[in-house]
């Protein structure tokens, strides 16, 4: 009998953002699984130009997927966004045209309640900006999680080896208070941490040379990334980190995890130093249950064979 696989629910909470937008790419181009909707949150820039830059993201791949505008601010603190890495628009500072097309009404944490129930047990939720929409989500249902069939985030630095500041990663840092929330709520979750988009760069020369191969996708991916690989090449050398598009392979093709540690996290919501940090019990001193299945390698040949497909390359 020739019966079709059926694909996976998905949905991706997100702030683009350049690397948010290659995870979106190569999410877009998966066969295994039915994307609903794309949640938006502030982060990397603002929340008028993550929602302008995700529906310009769908109209240039020809991807009619409904986009949901969520939480403009953090739960409580304000905080700096990352237009020094990503441009003042979070898509390099193009001037691309508007999209024609509109997000959606309802709002981005109503979204993920009503998808989380109506794809009950079945649904891939992944975040790959600060975690507000997904935290006022749980506060609104608190059964959340026992819908939610696996989630993924990028964010935290598993050893204190931060972005953003010394031991907190950005995504993290932005809104420390929701992610307390989603680390508390979540009895099991997959992370991808910076510590690991740190082992799985890919070299400039190799990306340079995929985006001149590539199709419109490449072309446009071109235009958007080039300051913030100019800012990358000049900070930290020959290699390209894509911190969303390492989580999005993660989750859509876990077989690729070549490791992966099993320990309990918390998010630090205080300090002087250290507010945003995700210290881990490595050593199990706590006794806390293990809330983070934490990524720490991925097939590296698989990782940029998607990257390349996701380019039309
Ligand atoms: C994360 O922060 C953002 O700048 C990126 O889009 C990514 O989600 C990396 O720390
Ligand atoms: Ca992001």
């Amino acid at each position: 009998m020739n019966e079709s696989k059926r694909k996976i629910p998905l949905l991706i909470d997100t702030d683009p953002g350049v690397d948010d937008a290659l995870a979106l790419l190569m999410a877009f181009e998966d066969p295994d699984h039915q994307l609903l909707g794309l949640t938006i949150a502030a982060g990397n820039v603002g929340l008028k130009h993550t929602v302008a830059n995700a529906l310009k993201l769908c109209e240039i791949a020809g991807v009619d997927v409904p986009v949901y505008a969520g939480c403009p601010v953090p739960l409580v603190h304000e905080a700096e966004d990352a237009a020094y890495v990503h441009g003042l628009d979070g898509f390099g500072d193009t001037n691309y045209s508007p999209a024609a097309r509109q997000p959606e009404a309802e709002h981005a944490a109503l979204a993920i309640i009503r998808l989380a129930k109506q794809y009950e047990g079945e649904l891939l939720l992944v975040t790959l900006g600060p975690l507000t929409n997904l935290a006022l989500a749980l506060r609104l249902d608190p059964a959340l999680p026992s819908r939610i069939a696996r989630l993924v985030v990028m964010g935290g630095a598993v050893t204190g080896l931060g972005n953003t500041s010394i031991p907190a990663e950005f995504n993290i840092a932005f809104d420390p208070e929701a992610a307390d929330i989603v680390f508390r709520a979540f009895p099991r979750f997959d992370l991808v941490d910076w510590e690991a988009v740190l082992r799985h760069g890919f070299l400039h020369t190799d990306f340079e040379d995929w985006l001149a191969r590539g199709d419109a996708r490449a072309h446009f991916y071109d235009g958007i990334s080039r300051k913030t690989r100019e800012w990358s090449e000049g900070k930290r050398g020959a290699h390209w980190h894509s911190a969303d598009a390492l989580a999005m392979v993660a989750a859509l093709a876990p077989g690729g995890i070549t490791r992966r540690e099993v320990r309990p996290i918390r998010v630090e919501t205080e300090g002087r130093l250290s507010r945003g940090a995700t210290p881990v019990d490595w050593s199990q001193r706590t006794g806390q249950a293990a809330n983070a299945g934490i990524v720490m390698d991925y097939d590296q040949a698989a990782f940029e064979a998607r990257i390349r497909a996701c380019l039309g390359v």
